[in-house]
């Protein structure tokens, strides 16, 4: 079986998209390529989305006052669109990231699009932009919805008035580990998210907070932490950017979505896929200890996709699991980025040709 994307393509496919000379394909990773457009779509408090935008894309203009840059009123998504080897363009499951932003937005007291304006202003930005969809196997457009509250507000309120953006950027692998498997350290330090906050929506607010735990692990030497539950500190919660998956014999489990974890748009894909091929998956709290005697681990996400975890340290103890060929997470790993690709049916009609 191919063990990246780049080797289920044939390397001529790429020939087709020289159109693009000023991008070397095979150096994108994970960061910001700034792209050509950038949509936004305003409503005031008390209104509804009705009319958004293309403009060049570039900085905005915020009031210093804005929610989202006092109280952190702002939710973000991120969803990816794929250049099949015929030339056109598939996008991944875009509604699902409509609804969660939807949401999200009541938690958060903000207005939010529909979920048809989502997914138009989606299409348009991927056209607008459809010249840094990389060539198949090379990536993907990586597309980046915020729902920012932008009116001042002083006093701790709602703000007054919000914006819809959507910008896009070419990316490939998250991890720079690209598809070795990542060495993650659970802390028990340091929580993601408490009952009743919200770490179950994608705040932007759920993400700075795991930055000093992330980056002292990686001056150890880490990946990335994994996050155990705040009050009892002993089930599995996820990892900073993408939710965590163990297998066992013919079982595989994923903590379950209540609360406090974020329900990934490839995690809850995974769980269909993973039935669909005859595997038992089960959704519920898993305790550390059986992290511990897993035979693999990984972690999925949009921007992570399916990533194996070839250890976990925890309480000063390093745990190893099964990765490389052969392994469950390869096969999910396939079969996902086969759909998303256009490369296999997608006989759960997931994808979206615009
Ligand atoms: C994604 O996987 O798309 C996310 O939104 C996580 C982000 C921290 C990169």
């Amino acid at each position: 079986a191919a063990s990246s994307l780049q080797e289920m393509f044939e390397p001529s496919s790429s020939s087709v998209y020289e159109e693009n000379a000023d991008i070397n394909w095979d150096e994108l990773g994970f960061s910001l390529r700034p792209t050509d457009y950038m949509y936004t779509m305003k409503c005031s408090k008390d209104e509804n989305f009705s009319q958004g935008e293309l403009n060049r894309y570039g900085n905005i203009e915020l009031s210093p006052s804005s929610g989202v840059l006092n109280y952190g009123q702002g939710l973000f998504e991120g969803l990816k669109a794929y250049r099949r080897v015929d030339g056109s363009i598939l996008l991944f499951r875009p509604e699902e990231n409509a609804q969660r932003m939807k949401m999200g937005a009541e938690r958060m007291c903000m207005p939010s699009p529909s979920i048809n304006q989502f997914v138009n202003a989606v299409k348009e930005t991927v056209l607008a932009n459809k010249r840094w969809v990389p060539p198949p196997g090379k990536g993907s457009l990586y597309l980046r919805p915020l729902l920012i509250g932008t009116g001042p507000v002083l006093g701790l309120a709602p703000s007054p008035d919000y914006t819809f953006l959507i910008y896009a950027s070419p990316v490939a692998n998250y991890f720079k580990e690209g598809f070795a498997p990542l060495s993650l350290l659970i802390d028990n330090e340091f929580h993601r998210s408490t009952p009743g906050g919200t770490g179950h929506v994608k705040t932007i607010s759920n993400y700075a907070p795991v930055l000093k735990p992330q980056s002292q692990a990686k001056n150890r030497g880490f990946s990335d932490v994994l996050y155990l539950d705040s009050v009892q500190k002993k089930y599995l919660e996820e990892v900073s950017s993408c939710n965590i998956f163990l297998v066992k014999g013919n079982t595989i489990l994923s903590p379950a979505t209540q609360g406090t974890i974020l329900a990934g748009i490839t995690r809850k894909s995974i769980i269909d896929l993973a039935r669909d091929i005859g595997y038992q998956v089960e959704e519920r709290q898993i305790p550390v200890e059986e992290l511990i005697d897993a035979d693999e681990v990984f972690c999925t996400g949009t921007a992570v996709v399916v990533a194996p975890v070839g250890s976990v340290e925890y309480q000063g103890k390093r745990f190893e699991y099964n990765t490389g060929a052969g392994t469950v997470s390869q096969k999910l790993y396939s079969t996902l980025t086969g759909i998303q690709t256009g490369l296999l049916e997608d006989k759960m009609g997931w994808t979206v040709e615009i």
